[in-house]
Formats: structure tokens, sequence, C-alpha cells
């Protein structure tokens, strides 16, 4: 295989083929070394190449999410090198049903050093990924990981640290991001200006969907309940179309699974923007059934509502409608994998950044952060993180 391999040019972040990475120790398959350029310096000079070969892909976690990423990964036209998980009898279930042939590993960083795979996707519980992350980023492997970034104020620290300091690329699961009808929406935010926003999430998780999962539902390893699992997206979304909140004051309670959990199943916020504007979020899973998402704008001519990646509306209007992919997955989780997937590889490829990386992935967790710590009073959002100005105060 390694004879196969594309040359490798030694300029930061830059690659002759589909964007692999210099590995340490050098240059892996003899290529031609072009040294001391600087960043974006010498591509003229890199051999032009029609070779396509595949980057070799790894998936740490493989439980529900992951075959998503499977599928993903495939259809950008990427391998699967390695799997990895600690329960071995799921990762080899996992293998046949996906019919992957590659070794399984029960430790991360094993996998990491002896199959020195081009990237990883990591799909493990929320506590894991900001170490898995910065593990993979300090030997230079791409790294794509599951939303939430992180958990914590200083893990976000650490990891923005490590994203600034290496040099693959860090991209993080936001897929709602690339659905067209919310492309569609932030356009005409963006055009119109947004006076008002709300968030609505309501969704159904019982006592048997938090029992699947020894690290759901507790505060150490899901680092919260309703806001950084379910609702993360669309409060993101929310952010992400209308501007990132100065201030939010905050309620979170548990209304249905006390006893269960020890993270909030229902929360409510009202975030305020520099400028002036409000956003309400309103988010359970203490629900009957899992309601569409939903967002909602009022712009000074215009009421514009989006629910489950499905519905578009002006002053009650339908204006676009757009099927989901049944084989994205879970309804709930959209069609933006797959995309998002896509451009992850894409962006690599032609040495452009990832738009949503740990400064984009790291603003919806400061929001969520600070309606933890906001017990119904009036707080700031924390800043973004100069590197090493952040602590755990959260
Ligand atoms: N983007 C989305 O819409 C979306 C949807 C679902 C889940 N997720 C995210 O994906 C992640 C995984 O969620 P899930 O529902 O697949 O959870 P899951 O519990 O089904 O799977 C997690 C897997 O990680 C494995 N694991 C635990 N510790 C590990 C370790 N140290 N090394 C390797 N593997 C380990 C577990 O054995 C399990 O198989 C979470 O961050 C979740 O929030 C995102």
């Amino acid at each position: 295989m390694q004879g196969q391999k594309p040359l490798h040019c030694e300029c930061r972040k830059t690659y002759i083929t589909k964007g692999r990475l210099p590995k340490r120790g050098g240059n892996r398959g003899g290529g031609r070394h072009l040294p001391g350029r600087l960043p974006g310096e010498g591509r003229a000079e890199c051999p032009a190449s029609s070779d396509t070969t595949p980057m070799r892909v790894s998936i740490i976690g493989c439980g529900a999410i992951a075959g998503t990423h499977v599928a993903a990964v495939r259809a950008a036209g990427q391998e699967i090198c390695a799997l990895c998980d600690i329960d071995r009898e799921k990762v080899g279930q996992f293998a046949q049903r996906f019919g992957i042939d590659a070794p399984v590993y029960a430790d991360y960083a094993e996998l990491l050093e002896r199959e020195r795979p081009d990237a990883v996707h990591i799909c493990t519980p929320h506590h894991l990924h900001a170490e898995m992350c910065c593990l993979a980023l300090r030997k230079n492997i791409h790294v794509l990981c599951e939303k939430p970034l992180c958990i914590t104020l200083g893990e976000l620290d650490e990891v923005t640290r490590a994203a600034r300091e290496s040099r693959a690329t860090l991209g993080v699961c936001l897929q709602n991001r690339y659905e067209p009808n919310l492309l569609r929406l932030r356009g005409l935010a963006a055009e119109h200006g947004v006076n008002a926003g709300m968030g609505i999430v309501a969704w159904k998780r019982d006592e048997a969907y938090y029992r699947s999962g020894e690290w759901r539902g507790r505060k150490a390893t899901e680092g919260g309940g309703v806001m950084i699992n379910q609702a993360l997206h669309t409060l993101d979304l929310l952010q992400w179309i209308c501007g990132m909140p100065s201030h939010v004051t905050a309620h979170i309670g548990n209304d249905h699974l006390s006893g269960v959990i020890e993270v909030e199943d229902t929360a409510t916020a009202l975030f305020e923007l520099p400028g002036g504007g409000k956003l309400s979020f309103f988010a359970t899973t203490a629900a009957g059934a899992d309601f569409p998402a939903q967002v909602q704008l009022v712009t000074a001519d215009k009421r514009i509502l989006y629910a489950d990646s499905s519905l578009l509306a002006e002053q009650g209007r339908l204006v676009a409608r757009q099927l989901n992919d049944p084989a994205a997955g879970k309804r709930v989780w959209g069609t933006g994998h797959r995309e998002l997937v896509a451009d992850f590889y894409r962006c690599i490829g032609a040495e452009r950044p990832f738009p949503i990386g740990a400064e984009e992935a790291g603003k919806v967790i400061r929001l969520i952060l600070a309606m933890y710590a906001s017990n119904g009073n009036r707080v700031a959002v924390p800043e973004a993180p100069g590197v090493g100005a952040l602590g755990d105060a959260f």
C-alpha cells in the first residue's frame, strides 16, 4: 500500500493530492521534499497528479451515529482503514454490518500510533471528544468530531489551542448548517435583518433511552442534558443565522426524569444580541413525541418559519420543501452529514479551511455553558478562547 501513496511535500497544510499531511519524521513514500516553504508557497512546484487514492479514515466509537459517518465517508470517496470501540463485540458487529474489512482497536491512542490514519471521525461520548481531538491533532491527523466539540470551557481552550497548533484540520459535525433550507433562511435573515428569533426543540427521550448508554444523563460524561445533546443544533443555527448573543437569562430543570438523569431535560433561555435583538429558546426531552425542531424569525417585514428540515414559510405561505434522505439515519438528525463530510474532505483536498472548526463550534458551547451558569440570572456569554484565557469557571 505504502508504495501506492501519493507523494508528500513539506509545505504546511499543503499536499500533493487528497490533502494528506507529511508525517512526522519525513516524507513517507520518498516523494520530492520542498523544504523551508511558507504556507501556500511552492504549490506550483508540487508535481501535479491525477492520483485519486482515497484518504485512510478511522472511526472512533462505533455506536448509533457511526454508521452515518461510514456512509458519508464512502460517499466522499474515502476509505475506512480502521475502527475503534472499547466494546469488542459491538465493533465486530459494526464491521460486519457495514462490510468493513479493517483492523479494529479498543484503544484509540494505539490506533492513531499504529495505523497513522489520514483522518479520524470521533463518534464517542461527549466527555471524550476534547481529549481525542487533541491527541489526533497533535499527531497532525485530520479530525472530524461529532458534536459537542467539548463540555467545559477549559476543554474548549485546550482543543482550540491544539487546532491552532496542528497542521491538520479540525471539523465539527454541525450538519444542519448544510441543509439547503437553512442556507436559504440564513440568506433571508441577512437580507432583511432579524428583529427577533426563536428556537424550539420538543422531543421525547424516555428512561429507556437514557439507560441505553451509561454515559447518557450524567454530568461528567454527557456534560449536560437536552441543551448540550439534542437542542445544541437548533441553538447553533439560531446564533449562526441571527448573530452571537452577548448575554443570557436561563432556567434549566428536570421535568420528568428526576432520579433517572442528573442533567436537565428542560431549558428556557432569553438571549440578548449586542444590537438589541432578542432570541427566545425552549428545549425539552420531556415531550410526548418528537415534534419538528423549529426556528422562527421576525424581520422588519417578514415572519419566517423553518421546521424539521422540510418547511420554509413566509407569512404562512409555503415557499420551499425538502424531503429527508432516509439513508441519512434518524429523521431528527436531518440530512446534512453527507454534505458536511464531503465538504470536510473537499476543504482538506483544496487546502481551504473547513468552515466549522473550533472557533465556530465553540460558540454554541459558550452559549450552553452560560445557560447552565445562569440559574435565572442575567449572565454574560463567555468570550471566545484567547488560548489559555479560559478556566473551568463554568
Ligand atoms: N450530529 C448529530 O446529529 C448526532 C446524532 C447522534 C449522535 N451524535 C453524537 O455522536 C456521539 C455518539 O453518539 P451515539 O448516539 O452514537 O452514542 P453511542 O453510545 O451509541 O455510541 C458511542 C460509542 O462509543 C464507544 N466508546 C465509549 N468510550 C470509548 C472509547 N474510550 N474509545 C472508543 N470508543 C468508545 C461506545 O462503546 C459506543 O459504541 C455523541 O457525541 C452524540 O452527541 C450526533
